[in-house]
């Protein structure tokens, strides 16, 4: 073996490492989730079957995965603000009788019945409330002081109170508000009476500037998507302490919307301004640690995903669109 012989073997090996490392490289960036290879969802074209009864801004969504069916909350002048649709996108009926301006929607189960709690931004004699609804549409119950927007001082006085969770013990948890005086999240009793009551306006750990969207999970913990500090912060659902934050995920745009899948082992947040859904890993019990994305749904530009809601007996995800002006069904591939 001569000095040339030793020189081109060790070319040879220098370029033999050289591709092989590259390919794994590309193989690996060809493969990741993130680049949309294994989607989780897929959208479902012929849902609603008419979906000409979008007559105003869709801000919200329900799901009743008890009965099948699914309430959209619009807003306009002279539209109905409540549409009702069946699971299978059959338009059933309306009502607009005292909701001004809805913002969130929930459909509350219990062993005798379901109703729809609605929070109404309104600035008229029915906002600042969080109203509870028949299915067809009865008023129930009304929190806040109907017309009067929150001082930040009584704790049941909202200001553009954002979204409600209710548990099927009956436990309320509001986030007060989107962009009003009061930015905090409220647990109230099942008959309505303060539980605790948490947060300020800033961006410190456990202020909020404007909470958006709760939900509360299987293991104790209540999660509000903080979207003016885009980052979504975790609470403990008995005594309102701190349990964490996560910022990281969304240094691009806030989270607007919080809910889990059926099966509680991902969170999927709506992106408003960068028309994303972004799944991301639910930590089990305990401590939240860092977050990460591993699935994302990039819907088309302009439609601005405002708030959604999951089927926990199907798993499908409903997202209210305010830019596209409809909900949406994704239906998860498995
Ligand atoms: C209520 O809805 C009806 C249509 O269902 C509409 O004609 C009416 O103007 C609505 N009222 C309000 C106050 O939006
Ligand atoms: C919240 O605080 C910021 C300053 O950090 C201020 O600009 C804003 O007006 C405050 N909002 C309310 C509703 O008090």
């Amino acid at each position: 073996l001569n000095f040339q012989g030793v020189f081109l073997f060790g070319l040879y090996f220098f370029f033999f490492f050289l591709f092989s490392h590259l390919e794994v490289v590309i193989k690996a960036e060809h493969f990741s989730p993130w680049k949309g290879e294994q989607q989780m969802y897929k959208l479902d074209i012929g849902w609603p079957k008419t979906p000409e009864h979008f007559t105003g801004q869709t801000f919200c969504v329900a799901v009743d995965s008890v009965h099948g069916l699914v309430y959209v909350g619009q807003r306009g002048d002279n539209v109905p603000k409540v549409l009702v649709f069946s699971k299978e996108g059959y338009f059933l009926h309306s009502w607009n009788d005292t909701v001004e301006m809805p913002h969130g929607i929930f459909v509350w189960n219990t062993e005798t019945g379901s109703s729809v709690w609605i929070t109404d931004v309104g600035t008229g004699k029915y906002g600042h409330t969080v109203k509870q609804y028949s299915p067809l549409g009865k008023l129930l119950q009304v929190l806040g002081t109907p017309g009067n927007a929150g001082s930040s001082l009584i704790p049941l006085q909202f200001d553009q109170p954002a979204e409600i969770f209710v548990e099927e013990t009956g436990e309320v948890y509001v986030v007060d508000g989107d962009g009003g005086m009061n930015n905090r999240l409220l647990k109230l009793s099942d008959d309505y009476k303060e539980i605790w009551l948490t947060g300020t306006n800033g961006s410190g750990i456990g202020q909020f500037k404007i909470p958006h969207s709760v939900t509360v999970d299987a293991f104790g913990r209540v999660w509000v998507a903080d979207r003016g500090n885009k980052r979504i912060q975790v609470f403990d659902k008995v005594t309102g302490e701190w349990l964490g934050s996560w910022s990281g995920c969304f240094l691009e745009d806030g989270p607007y919307s919080v809910r889990f899948t059926a099966d509680y082992k991902y969170l999927i947040v709506a992106q408003l301004n960068i028309n994303r859904l972004a799944i991301l890993a639910a930590p089990p019990v305990g401590s939240i640690g860092d977050c990460v994305i591993v699935h994302s749904v990039q819907l088309a530009d302009e439609t601005k995903p405002h708030l959604i809601d999951v089927d926990m007996k199907s798993g499908a995800v409903y997202v209210a669109e305010i830019g596209a002006q409809q909900v949406q069904k994704y239906v998860p591939l498995s």
